[in-house]
């Protein structure tokens, strides 16, 4: 009999498929309908520390009273930061699988309050989805890195439950930042958010959105990271981001280290019963290779190994340009 049990975060998860943030995980009946088409857990979709904020300094505005001690009431008041709640706790009623809550921040502001509640509604985790692009002329090298610690030291303050960091792609040091990330209290990592892309339009030279979601090229990066990044931070959960596409991505994540994946592009492709024939995908790849359980094989193709290494941290094309075209 095999068994797809895995763990993240600190979470017990019937197999290692989680639905990624995004804006299907906001209906509560959706989450059901995960939970009943196969999913591990959910992630639901973010709320944006600016929409906190700038809600929180709406009421205080109107209040004219900036001390406001009840500053958490009066978010709550809100009906945008109220609904979230309700979301969060709905999805709880509806659902036995974990539910996640996801923040989008910047900073360690005044926001992180919001996350009591967050807890308090019943989430079972809460993801942390920094963001941010150094585009600033002074900007002093690491500060966005160093900003992800500050953020989690102060919700760690706040919260009992796991949190997890979403890092982004453009972080120059992925495996440094969730080492300190796993010093400062964080439960797992999430490798890598997937951020708004944008395109030309050359014939109305105008910037337009580019694809929403993935594509199948969009695991080589997230792989490779894992690869590194399990096998020099030992003890801390990673799941992996950013084109999922089958079953067989889910393995490759798994063998190179993660203990789950978050997913959405798939599911907004071919629908719930994506979750379901993945799944099946993964137990026939595992019969095939004589292995029962996820822990048989996770982190088999990380960089622990010295061939594998040298695969992950190769960047130079040279050794198969030779050949190329011949
Ligand atoms: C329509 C859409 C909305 C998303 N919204 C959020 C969000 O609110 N918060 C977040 O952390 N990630 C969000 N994401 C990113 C996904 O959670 C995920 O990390 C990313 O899409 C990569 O996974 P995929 O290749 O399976 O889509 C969104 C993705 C999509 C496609």
């Amino acid at each position: 009999m095999i068994s797809l049990k895995t763990t993240f975060a600190g979470l017990a998860l019937r197999n290692p498929i989680i639905v990624g943030s995004c804006v299907l995980t906001y209906k509560p009946e959706n989450n059901l309908a995960f939970e009943q088409a196969g999913a591990a857990a959910v992630v639901l979709k973010s709320l944006f520390e600016e929409s906190i904020v700038r809600q929180a300094d709406h009421l205080i505005h109107q209040a004219d009273h900036p001390e406001a001690g009840d500053y958490m009431q009066g978010y709550l008041r809100n009906e945008t930061l109220s609904e979230y709640i309700d979301v969060v706790r709905r999805s709880k009623q509806l659902c036995s699988i974990p539910i996640i809550a996801s923040i989008c921040c910047r900073s360690a502001g005044e926001w992180v309050a919001f996350a009591e509640a967050i807890e308090r509604a019943g989430a079972d985790a809460l993801e942390l989805n920094v963001m941010g692009l150094a585009t600033a002329r002074n900007y002093e090298d690491g500060a966005f890195e160093r900003n992800h610690i500050a953020i989690v030291e102060s919700v760690r303050q706040r919260v009992n439950i796991p949190i997890i960091v979403k890092l982004g792609a453009n972080i120059t040091n992925p495996v440094n930042v969730a080492d300190r990330l796993k010093a400062h209290g964080a439960a797992g990592v999430v490798l890598f958010n997937r951020p708004y892309q944008i395109d030309i339009d050359v014939e109305q030279m105008e910037y337009r959105s580019a694809k929403v979601v993935s594509q199948p090229s969009d695991l080589v990066n997230p792989l490779r990271w894992v690869g590194i990044t399990a096998a020099a931070v030992k003890g801390l959960p990673i799941a992996l981001s950013g084109g999922v596409q089958s079953g067989r991505d889910v393995v490759k994540a798994i063998l190179a280290g993660a203990s789950a994946v978050e997913v959405c592009s798939a599911i907004y492709r071919e629908g719930n019963g994506w979750i379901c024939s993945a799944l099946d995908a993964i137990g026939q790849w595992c019969s095939r290779h004589g292995f029962f359980s996820i822990g048989e094989f996770r982190a088999r193709m990380s960089a622990s190994d010295a061939d594998n290494a040298d695969s992950l941290e190769r960047m130079q094309f040279m050794r198969y340009f030779g050949g190329w075209r011949q």
